[in-house]
This record gives C-alpha cells, structure tokens and sequence, in this order.
C-alpha cells in the first residue's frame, strides 16, 4: 500500500532514510484531483527515480480572493488509487495549518518572468507558486522534480528560481497531455458543461493554428497574434484573457519569432479560465 502521510516531519524521516539507503528521489508537485496529465509526469518520475514522492496540496496562497480556491476539486481517495497504479510511493498531502502554521512570514517573491502571460492577471499567482514549491523542495530534498508544459511560465519561473537560489536538483519539463480532440488536460475542465465543453475547442484550436503558422515560417509575432485572436473570438463563449508570444526563457515579448519562443493563451469559456501553449524553436 502507498503511504500518504500531511506530516512534514514524517515525511521528512521517510526521506532521511530513503537517503540513507542512496536511493534517488523524484517529486511530482500537483494539486491534486490527478489526470492523466499529472500521471505522465509520475509515469517519468517513477522511470527516472528509485522513490517517487506526490505532493497532493491545493496550495492557497496561490490562489487570489476571488478565485477558486474553495471549489477547486479534490479527491484524495482516487488520487490515492491513481498514484499508488503509476508506481509513486510516497503521497504528502499536508493541511494548509502544517504548511502556513500561525506566524508564517517568508514568502519567495520573483522580480522577473511574472510580467507577462499570467503573471500579469494574476500579479500574486507565482509569489504563492514560488513559495509552495520551495518548502516542498525543502522537505522532499528530491533529485530531480517533474512539472508540465501545460504551465510554461510556471516551469521557467521554476528553473529560474532554482538556478537564483541554488537549489541542489533537475528540473524536468513534461509535454501537455491532450484529450482525443485536443483540449490540454486540466482538473478545471471539470467546471465545464458540455456545451462550454465543446466551446473549449477554441483553445487548442488557436495553438494549432499558430503552430502552423509558425512552422510554414510567418515570423511576426503580432501575425500570429492577431491570427490566434481573430480564431478564439469565433467562438461565442470565449472571452479572451491573453494571447502573447514571449521568449520561453526569460518570458519577455518578442516582435519577431526566433530561437525559443512560448506562444501562449487564456481564455475564459464561460466563468471558466483554461490555459494553453505551444513552445517551438526555430
Ligand atoms: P497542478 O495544476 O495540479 O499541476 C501539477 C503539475 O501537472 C504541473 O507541473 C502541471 O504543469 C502539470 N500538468 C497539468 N496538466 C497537464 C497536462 N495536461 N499535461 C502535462 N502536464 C500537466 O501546477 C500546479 O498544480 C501548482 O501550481 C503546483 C506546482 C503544484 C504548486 O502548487
């Protein structure tokens, strides 16, 4: 059986001993209510590591007043089952008191990346991110940790982060997992009815029309841009967040598409806002 423990200290004696037998540790940060999205990272994960550590926490000083974070969907029982069939062995799903105890007070704030893209719509987002992840790097001390493409700016602010602050491990990028028509794979689609199900479309249709664009050599980010945009508001439901192309590294816009760009979008359907990208290098 898979262990599930919210204890940090006992979290952290698994991992001392583990340590201690030199077996290599892999951590897969999510917030639960698992896909097969978060499964692929946990399928690499488990290739890749000796010990694989979950961590299931709706983290909420990420979320903004407003959003989700109550409605956010959980299912720890499933989430269990799903963990234990890919081959993790250890799940840490602490309560917000065991994470943020009374008198917390550091936070890890990020100067660059977080102008752009989501950073901009949600201006507190990534502090929240930065911070989750970096206690759980702490208290995990994987060797390796696996985040989605599906949140691009989210995995540079990431690899950023752990190259400022030294942190000693990899970071593994894993590609957006889809639906059979396309929709990326996200534990919010379930907001969705099937009506608003089918307007989601949008979205992977707007990447796959920049992507050709892109490939077939248009190299005018506002092209593209406007092409993306002019896609999405076809569709009655979607009411557009973003729509940028940056560079993946440092997030900054570019004006002409070269070397390593993040196209990336969000789009309400409905009171629903999903995320989507492509990463391409030309
Ligand atoms: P969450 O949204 O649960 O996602 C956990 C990880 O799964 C992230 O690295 C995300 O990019 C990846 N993921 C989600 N959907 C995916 C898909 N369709 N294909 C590939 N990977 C996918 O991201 C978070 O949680 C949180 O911000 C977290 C990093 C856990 C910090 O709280």
């Amino acid at each position: 059986m898979i262990k599930v423990s919210g204890c940090i200290s006992e979290i952290k004696s698994q991992i001392k001993e583990w340590k201690r037998q030199g077996l290599s540790i892999g951590l897969v940060p999510t917030m639960g209510y698992l896909h097969e999205g978060h499964q692929s990272l946990i399928e690499r994960a488990v290739k890749e590591n000796d010990r694989v550590v979950v961590s299931i926490f709706v983290n909420p000083i990420q979320f903004a007043p407003g959003e989700d974070l109550e409605s956010y969907p959980r299912d720890i029982k499933k989430d269990t089952v799903l963990c234990e069939q890919t081959g993790a062995h250890l799940i840490f799903n602490p309560t917000p008191e065991e994470m943020y105890p009374n008198g917390f007070s550091t936070n890890v704030t990020m100067n660059g990346l977080t102008k752009e893209l989501c950073g901009k719509t949600r201006p507190t987002h990534f502090g929240g991110v930065c911070t989750v992840v970096s206690k759980l790097f702490n208290i995990t001390a994987p060797d390796r940790a696996y985040f989605g493409e599906k949140d691009a700016q989210q995995l540079a602010i990431i690899k950023r982060m752990v190259k400022d602050l030294n942190f000693d491990l990899e970071i593994v990028g894993c590609p957006i997992v889809r639906e059979k028509d396309g929709l990326a794979k996200s534990s919010r689609n379930t907001y969705l009815n099937a009506t608003e199900r089918k307007a989601a479309l949008i979205l992977s249709k707007a990447i796959s029309l920049g992507k050709e664009m892109v490939k077939n050599g248009e190299r005018s980010s506002a092209a593209v841009i406007k092409a993306m945009t002019e896609k999405i508001e076809t569709e009655p439901l979607a009411k557009i967040d973003y729509v940028n192309i940056v560079n993946a590294e440092n997030i900054e816009p570019v004006d002409t598409i070269s070397g390593s760009i993040l196209a990336a979008i969000a789009v309400y359907i409905g009171k629903t806002r999903l995320i989507d990208n492509f990463m391409i290098t030309v």
